[in-house]
Formats: C-alpha cells, structure tokens, sequence
C-alpha cells in the first residue's frame, strides 16, 4: 500500500485529495494544524491523522517521522496549505507578508527538506506542490500571492534538474478558481480606489457559494494523477492551460488590456 501526507487536509483541495488518495486504495497521512477538525472520512483504519503546521519545523520534522514510524515508507508529499494576502502592496504590513511566505512558500521549502533525504534513500517519492494560475503571470492586487506562488513555481522547475538523479518526481498543480473556503484577505487603502474595490468585488463574486466555479474534486483528480505520474512532466493546469498560454503569446499591451478589462479597472 502506498502512502501520501498531504498538508491542509482539513478543508477544499487537500480534504478533496485526501478522499480521493483514500477512494483509490492509498493510506493517507491527513495532516491539519487541528486534526480534530478532519472529516470523519479520516476515522477510516486507512488514514493517519496528525497535528502538521506548515510554519513551524518542529511540528513538520514530528509529523514525517511520526509517518515513517508508522509505515517504514512514504512515497509522495502533497503540498497543498495555503493562505491569501491581496491589496495594496503598500497597505499589508512586512510581517503580513512575511507571514504569508512562511505558511504558503516556506511551509512548502520546510516539508521538502524534511522528505527528500527519505525519497533520495528509498530512490523514488513524488512531490506535488499545489500552485495555481497565478503562478504563471500577475493580477491586480495580489501581489503577496502571485509572488509566493511564483516562488513556489521557480523552486519546483529548479528541484527539477537536482531531484532527477534520485528519480524523485517533483510536480506543480496549477488551478484556477476552485470552490472551497479559500478568501483572500484585502488590505484597504483610498488611494487605490475605485480600482480596489472593482477587484474585489469581482474576487468575492467569483468565490460566491453560488458561482458557477468547480470543486475541489477536479483538482483531487489531478492531483492523483501527478502523484502517480512517472513521466517527466511539471505542470498540471487545470482547465487554466489557455490563459497560461495567452499570457506568454499575446503582445504585452494586448494581454494587459484584457486583465484590465476582466477586473474593470482602468
Ligand atoms: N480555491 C482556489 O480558488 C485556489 C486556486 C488556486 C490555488 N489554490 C491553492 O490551493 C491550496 C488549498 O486551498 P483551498 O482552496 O483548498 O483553501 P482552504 O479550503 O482554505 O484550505 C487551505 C488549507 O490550508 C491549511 N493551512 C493554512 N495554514 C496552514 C498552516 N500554517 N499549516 C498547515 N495547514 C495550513 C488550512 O488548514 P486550517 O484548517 O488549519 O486553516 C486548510 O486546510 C492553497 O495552496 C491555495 O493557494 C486555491
């Protein structure tokens, strides 16, 4: 039987993966920073559920050698947890920002040190790092965001090349907007307006329950995909491989235009 540890499996995208893991005969290490706050799904003899904070490298080093005790072996990480931060660059506080990078990029960099040295002994494990959309190109006040996941993007595509000797596969899931408790959280400032609130607006519209936006099943699926995938294939857009594209083929202004458009700013 194969075994995942999946980060943020209390909610969304990583509850959805976790399940699915389940549904497909894998034993799942479901990691929350309260695990008494897992689903019931996690109460079958097939999940191990842990107290995992992405922030905090105690409770990483805890939870993997809690796992490895557990079942001699783990063969992919799924790194899933994930915060928002949007506004004004200059209305979030440094320590916001900071705090965002710890759990959304760092969080990532921390489980990652902690598996590669078991997958390099074991010769094989698969990294999966839920990015998104805009890890590919830039929107309007989400800049704290777009970075992290551009970093998260920039680390995967160099782990790479330094991974591959090891055979150990390391994989990006890039979605779009998905439907789960996700916000991103703004910071205000009058400067910026009417542009702001047009954005935000636009965000909480996108994020309404009644939207018509996926769940986080369709990510799961990928996900799953990724994780047993031996090619050599990085990315895995979902549903957003078009405007990806768009981003990187259309002239500059073109692209920027349409960016303006969507959000109504000027
Ligand atoms: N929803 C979307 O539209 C969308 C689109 C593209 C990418 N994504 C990415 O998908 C991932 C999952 O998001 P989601 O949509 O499923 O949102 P979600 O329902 O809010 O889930 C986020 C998960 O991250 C966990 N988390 C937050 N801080 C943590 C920490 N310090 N340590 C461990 N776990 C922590 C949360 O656990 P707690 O219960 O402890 O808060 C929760 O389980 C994120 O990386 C997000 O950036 C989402």
């Amino acid at each position: 039987m194969k075994t995942v540890l999946i980060t943020g499996a209390s909610s969304g995208i990583g509850e959805a993966a976790a399940q699915y893991f389940l549904s497909r005969g894998w034993r799942v290490a479901a990691t929350a920073r309260k695990p008494e706050t897992l689903g019931t799904w996690s109460h079958s003899e097939n999940v191990l559920p842990l107290a995992l904070d992405v922030t905090n490298s105690e409770s990483v080093r805890t939870a993997v050698r809690d796992v490895l005790q557990r079942t001699g072996s783990l063969d992919a990480l799924i790194n899933n947890a994930g915060v928002g931060l949007a506004g004004p660059l200059e209305a979030i506080p440094l320590s916001d920002i900071e705090q965002h990078f710890q759990t959304n990029f760092f969080g990532a960099v921390r489980m990652i040190q902690e598996v590669v040295p078991v997958f390099r002994q074991q010769n094989h494990g698969t990294i999966v790092n839920v990015s998104s959309i805009v890890g590919r190109f830039g929107l309007p006040f989400l800049s704290p965001y777009c970075a992290g996941k551009f970093a998260m993007e920039g680390l995967s595509e160099s782990l790479y090349y330094e991974l591959r000797p090891f055979n150990i596969k390391i994989k990006l899931v890039e979605p779009g907007g998905i439907k789960t408790k996700f916000r991103q959280v703004f910071a205000q400032h009058s400067a910026y307006e009417p542009s702001l609130s047009a954005v935000n607006r636009r965000m909480d519209l996108a994020a309404a329950a009644d939207s018509k936006l996926p769940g986080p099943e369709s990510v799961a699926e990928t996900i799953f995909k990724a994780a047993g995938d031996s090619s050599e294939k990085l990315r895995y857009p979902i549903k957003t491989q078009g405007a990806s594209i768009l981003s990187h083929v259309l002239p500059v202004g073109t692209w920027r235009g349409m960016i303006r458009k969507s959000f109504g700013i000027s």
